[in-house]
This record gives C-alpha cells, structure tokens and sequence, in this order.
C-alpha cells in the first residue's frame, strides 16, 4: 500500500510461547554431595580400583561422566533418582498434568574440570533433571537455549541483544527440573575447582490394569 514507509503504524506484541522449568532444593544435600564425590573419586582413579563406567564414546558433554544407567550400577544413584522422582511427580500432581507414572531412563554424574564445558543439546525424553552438586566454586553456568536459527538480531551499540539464551546462577543443592527437548549447555569452567552435577531423565507410562488370564 502507498505511503506505509512514511506513515506510522501502531504494531502491538502478542507473547506466543512461554517456557517454565521448576527448581527445588534437595533435602539430603549433604549427603548425596559426599556420596556423589566418592563416586567421582573412583571413576577418576581407575587405574587403581580397577573399576569405571566412564563411557570412551563422545558426545556433548566435553567433560567426564559416570555411565549413562548409573542408577543400576551404584545404589545410591538408584536412592537419590527415586527421591528426585518423588518430587517431580508431587508437582506434577500439583499442575494437575496428566502423567500418572514416571520411569527413569537414564541417570549419570558429571564432572568439569578446567576448561571442560557441554555443547548445547537437549534429552528427548519426556522430563530432564540436573542437580547441582558441587557448581558454586566455579563460573560455568547452566545455559538455556530456545535454539531459533532464523531471527532478527537487535543491536544496542556494539553489543547485540537477544532473548534465545538464559543464564542460571545455580545453588548447590537445588535441582531443576524442564521438558526433556529444552537445549541447553554448561559454559567452560575456567578456574580450577571441580564443577560436579547429576543427571537424570524421565518418561511418562500410561499403565494399564493387568487382567486375569
Ligand atoms: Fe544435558
């Protein structure tokens, strides 16, 4: 239409899409924390307890972690995935979602040393969960990303802005909890502590009611 370049049009913003994730503190911090760190010490020092489950394949975590099935391979792993597990479904009883059963997949401890980082990825199950272990001591933060290739880019002076990534400041002993396909990463830990995390995924059962046969 004529004259729309000189005219001023009132254009009005309509939010689409807006994502959660949910966060708790976990009772027994203390004591997953020094568990958890034993496990690190023995999948560190293979060579002397002969024993580990870290994988030899890549994938996105460029840092070190303990098997993807931990959870069958130490117990405490199993304990601390079904306490997890509890909370999770108490607050999907809460919202009021229909997820009548939530089985573990996967569950697994990583560990960053310096310079050590993960790319961004997602799960692909139904709910993803990382608990914070060991993260104060270092700068590598949790990342979000909402992964959108083709977007407008605004820019403020030499920085530019954008809204497709959110930082979390983590606390030790708090666990969050998101939708299994939500990208996110781990910037590089450039000191020299150990970042320490847990991992565990979750998908949904519809189970029904066993017949007598
Ligand atoms: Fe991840």
């Amino acid at each position: 239409m004529k004259g729309t370049e000189k005219r001023m049009i009132e254009i009005t913003k309509i939010p689409i899409f807006v994502e959660e994730v949910s966060v708790f503190t976990l009772p027994n911090h203390e004591y997953y924390k020094e568990k958890i760190n034993e496990i690190v010490k023995i999948e560190e020092n293979k060579s002397i307890h002969k024993f580990s489950t870290v994988p030899d394949k890549e994938d996105n975590v460029k840092a070190n972690r303990s098997a993807w099935d931990s959870h069958f391979r130490y117990p405490v792993i199993n304990e601390l995935t079904t306490d997890i597990r509890n909370v999770i479904h108490q607050s999907i009883k809460q919202d009021n979602y229909d997820a009548p059963v939530l089985s573990t997949i996967n569950a697994w401890v990583n560990w960053y040393k310096k310079e050590q980082f993960a790319e961004f990825h997602h799960h692909g199950c139904h709910v993803a969960c990382v608990y914070f272990v060991d993260v104060e001591k270092t700068n590598a933060n949790f990342l979000f990303s909402n992964k959108d290739i083709y977007r407008l880019i605004k820019r403020e002076g030499d920085k530019t802005v954008t809204n497709d990534r959110k930082e979390v400041i983590a606390k030790d002993g708090t666990v969050i909890f998101f939708s299994g396909n939500t990208y996110h990463g781990v910037l590089p830990n450039y000191t020299d502590n150990l970042r320490v995390t847990f991992a565990c995924n979750f998908a949904v059962n519809y189970n029904s009611e066993r017949k007598d046969y």
